[in-house]
């Protein structure tokens, strides 16, 4: 399936405005009054129809977008990398938007697999992440998802022929009511996407959170080091530091607790490690609800950084209670 250039465009982690300016003027300027002189309304987004994980029918045009601020990506549920680490990462997202979720910006995750990817397929995966509310699963038929995929400029070349085997980690967020969207990655700050979702595209004027108020209510940055920065944007959606916290299990003193070549084999492919029946992978999937760590694709300088980085962490937090 070739997609257009246009579309490709809107593939590369940018925010889009000018992709999107070109695309419409690829396809022409729309005849119809669009929504406060947005092009992106009701006839450019198809209207399919969409089955969530509660076997409930939706329209993606009327019941999904219209007068919502809404993230959007496309996953499928026996995917091992990509779409564990976005969920998790939508999931600190949605956590910062609190009681936003559901009233005024939602969420959809979308399955590319809709043979496989069942209501009750959808749902047992939304419980085994914990997702709260205002955020659907969906699947629909196999055409109307690809029409749609095509449309979002979610649709990359080469995945059907690599049969799911990659796919695009991106996901759009946007307003239809704007008619602003963005494609952005699930390794950004999740409190960037809450500020982005919860105010510059909202028109929720008494939100008064001051957490998210603007850039300035975000963490500063320090100079981090390579360890550190990769388990802020690639393992803090699931796992911290501490205590367990999230999906997967809290990694205080993880480099005493296992021997580091067998940390590092399970950093790079725990995946492999699951499948030749290592039996702490065994017993890891078993306890944190069969959810697979992803493979990160990590290379060995990765692994050893990440690990030089734990270790540093842990004996910080052990003098820090010592101290206490
Ligand atoms: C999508 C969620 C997710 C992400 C992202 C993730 N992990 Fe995990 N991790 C898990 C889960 C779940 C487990 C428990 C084992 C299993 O079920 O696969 C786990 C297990 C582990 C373990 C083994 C713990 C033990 O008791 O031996 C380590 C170490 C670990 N992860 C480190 C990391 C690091 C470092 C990163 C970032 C490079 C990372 N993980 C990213 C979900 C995740």
């Amino acid at each position: 399936m070739k997609t257009h250039s246009a579309v490709g465009c809107l593939n590369t982690l940018l925010i889009c405005t000018v992709a999107i300016s070109a695309m419409f003027s690829l396809v022409g300027s729309p005849a119809w009054a669009a929504p406060k002189g947005s092009p992106w309304g009701a006839s450019y987004f198809p209207n399919i129809e969409l089955i969530d994980q509660n076997g409930q029918s939706v329209h993606f045009y009327d019941d999904l977008i219209k007068d919502k601020v809404v993230a959007i990506n496309f996953i499928f549920t026996h995917c091992g990398d990509s779409c564990p680490a976005e969920t998790a990462s939508l999931r600190q997202v949605q956590k910062l938007l609190g009681e936003r979720m559901g009233k005024d910006i939602f969420f959809y995750s979308i399955s590319i697999d809709p043979d496989h990817d069942t209501p009750q397929v959808l749902k047992e995966y939304a419980q085994k992440f914990k997702v709260g509310p205002g955020w659907r699963f969906l699947t629909g038929s196999k055409a109307d998802v690809l029409l749609l995929r095509n449309k979002l400029g979610l649709l990359r070349d080469g995945i059907e022929a690599n049969k799911l085997a990659e796919h695009s980690t991106s996901f759009l967020i946007g307003s239809e009511n704007k008619g602003q969207w963005m494609k952005r990655s699930p390794f950004d700050e999740p409190k960037v996407l809450a500020w982005m979702l919860g105010r510059n595209l909202s028109n929720f004027k008494s939100y008064q959170n001051a957490e998210l108020a603007s850039y300035e209510g975000a963490d500063k940055l320090p100079k981090l080091s390579a360890g550190e920065e990769l388990f802020r944007s690639r393992c803090d959606s699931c796992h911290s530091l501490g205590r367990e916290d999230g999906l997967g299990p809290g990694l205080q003193g993880i480099t005493q607790l296992r021997d580091k070549a067998w940390l590092a084999r399970w950093l790079k492919t725990p995946d492999k490690l699951l499948a030749d029946k290592d039996p702490i992978a065994v017993e890891l999937y078993k306890r944190y609800n069969k959810i697979l760590m992803p493979n990160l694709k990590l290379s060995d300088a990765d692994v050893e950084a990440l690990i030089v980085y734990m270790e540093a962490s842990s004996k910080g937090l052990e003098q820090a209670a010592l101290s206490k």
